[in-house]
């Protein structure tokens, strides 16, 4: 929405929350207050803020006067009830779609944004049909079309995802309403890159745009076992296939498995809608990238136990990198918080950093685990911004995520702060072995195969 304010001057955006803290911070004048880090973000909000971008926890009086709404709530995975564990919670969809239903007046075009299972705009459809027949009683006349148009962003790159989009997808049936919000696209994307669907084809491309993204992470992350197995360099089989153009270059590090609020999502969701239609053994199929994705963030925790004589207990390590990845404060489902969990179960004490993501964070996460301190017996965690002090007297170092600053280290200094013999274990590939010469530290790397010594 900050983006298209930027690009839309004309356009009067207001957003909307029913969390009134979050509203504040939105507003703060100290911009690196933002709930959000996104490179770029904080321009653009300075730039348009309190033009005719606004930031409002005017609810009804916001939707009374909008005639498009962007319902954008998040829908995660439901915890209980029918689908646990696999189909979304629709709740804030339907209680958005609700309040909309409530305060509109006049025409509205409703836009279904959150990523969602398919038919969910079915369900929006009929709660605004409601209102809409119970308004040709009354003096306030409401009509709505909704459109999907889901969000193809990714952290760490939105500005740049969203003012140059590969594409940009518009499902749904009323002509005139698919026109209004095409023609607020058109404004800075090719007409030809905006595509017109039917509602369900649009919901489904969403799913299977991060499952497929998903799938080749997945693919990838196998074969960096099988590299490391049989001494093949998983950089070098990445190039070889990825110089097919059928292939593309892209989206192929491998890692310490994927995070993120979408692709674990998606993919359960896909796995529900498959088996709710009785095609179980595709479900199956799609369940597989999920178990391998789970399968690579546990390997890498036994590995590490392994080779640290096969016991981390009373042992310090430094984990550098919380966020699910690199230029985002964000850690829903990062491979850090398993790996984090598995070392700590096993009596670890784990000394974090991360450039961006809060201590307060990182507790949430952990917080199903015991999260002792650090002088308990059993292990526990402790959060450092100090790089030196997290390594001084560890074991090992294990790079999580692919932060700038952990590219350029000097693990001279770093060898003479840890305890011998010292281990580097690189999950995301940014760790030159050159780097690493004369520091005696052993080291690990995902999909590196050739373990001559350095
Ligand atoms: C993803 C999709 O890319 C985006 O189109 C969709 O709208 C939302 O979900 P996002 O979750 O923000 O975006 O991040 P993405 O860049 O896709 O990374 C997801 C995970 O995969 C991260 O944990 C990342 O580190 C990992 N990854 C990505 C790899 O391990 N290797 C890669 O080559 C690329």
């Amino acid at each position: 929405m900050a983006v298209l304010a930027d690009k839309c001057k004309d356009i009067l955006v207001t957003l909307v929350d029913i969390d009134k803290e979050r509203i504040k911070a939105w507003n703060d004048k100290d911009l690196s207050k933002l709930p959000v880090f996104e490179p770029g973000l904080s321009e653009i909000i300075k730039r348009n803020r309190d033009k005719n971008l606004f930031f409002s926890c005017e609810i009804a009086k916001t939707i009374k006067e909008a005639d498009m709404v962007f319902i954008s709530v998040n829908t995660p995975t439901k915890r209980s009830g029918f689908g646990a564990g696999y189909a979304s919670d629709l709740k804030w969809v339907e209680s958005s779609a609700r309040q909309v239903a409530d305060y509109a007046s006049g025409h509205t075009i409703v836009v279904e944004k959150s990523t969602v299972p398919v038919r969910t705009a079915e369900l929006i459809q009929n709660i605004l049909s409601e209102s809409e027949d119970n308004s040709i009683i009354s003096s306030n006349k409401k009509s709505f079309s909704v459109l999907s148009s889901p969000e193809f962003l990714a952290e760490g790159t939105a500005i740049n995802d969203l003012e140059n989009p590969d594409r940009v997808l518009i499902g749904g049936e009323d002509n005139d309403a698919i026109k209004s919000l095409s023609s607020i696209y058109e404004r800075w994307i090719p007409a030809n890159k905006i595509l017109f669907t039917n509602v369900w084809s649009s919901e489904l491309s969403k799913l299977t745009a991060n499952a497929f993204l998903a799938q080749r992470l997945s693919s990838i992350n196998a074969i960096s076992a099988l590299c490391e197995a049989t001494g093949a360099e998983i950089k070098e089989v990445s190039n070889a296939i990825g110089a097919d153009k059928r292939i593309g270059k892209k989206f192929l590090d491998a890692g310490p498995g994927f995070g993120g609020s979408c692709f674990q999502k998606d993919i359960l969701n896909l796995v529900y809608l498959c088996r709710y239609y009785g095609l179980e053994k595709i479900s199956n199929y799609w369940e597989q990238v999920l178990i391998v994705n789970n399968w690579q963030k546990e390997r890498i925790a036994s590995l590490v136990v392994e080779k640290l004589f096969g016991t981390v207990t009373n042992k310090k390590i430094a984990l550098f990198g919380f966020s699910f990845k690199a230029n985002t404060n964000d850690t829903r489902e990062s491979p850090s918080i398993s790996i984090a969990k598995d070392l700590l179960a096993n009596g670890a004490n784990l000394m974090i950093h991360d450039p961006q993501v809060l201590p307060s964070q990182i507790e949430k996460e952990l917080s199903s685990q015991e999260t002792k301190r650090f002088s308990d017996k059993k292990g526990g965690w402790c959060f450092n911004r100090d790089l030196n002090e997290c390594v001084k007297d560890s074991d090992a170092i294990i790079f999580l995520t692919a932060w700038d600053e952990y590219k350029k280290l000097d693990f001279k200094k770093f060898s003479q702060l840890m305890r011998k013999p010292s281990w580097v274990f690189d999950t995301r590939k940014i760790i030159s072995k050159n780097s690493l010469k004369g520091t005696g530290i052993k080291f690990w790397q995902v999909g590196m195969g050739n373990c001559n010594p350095l």
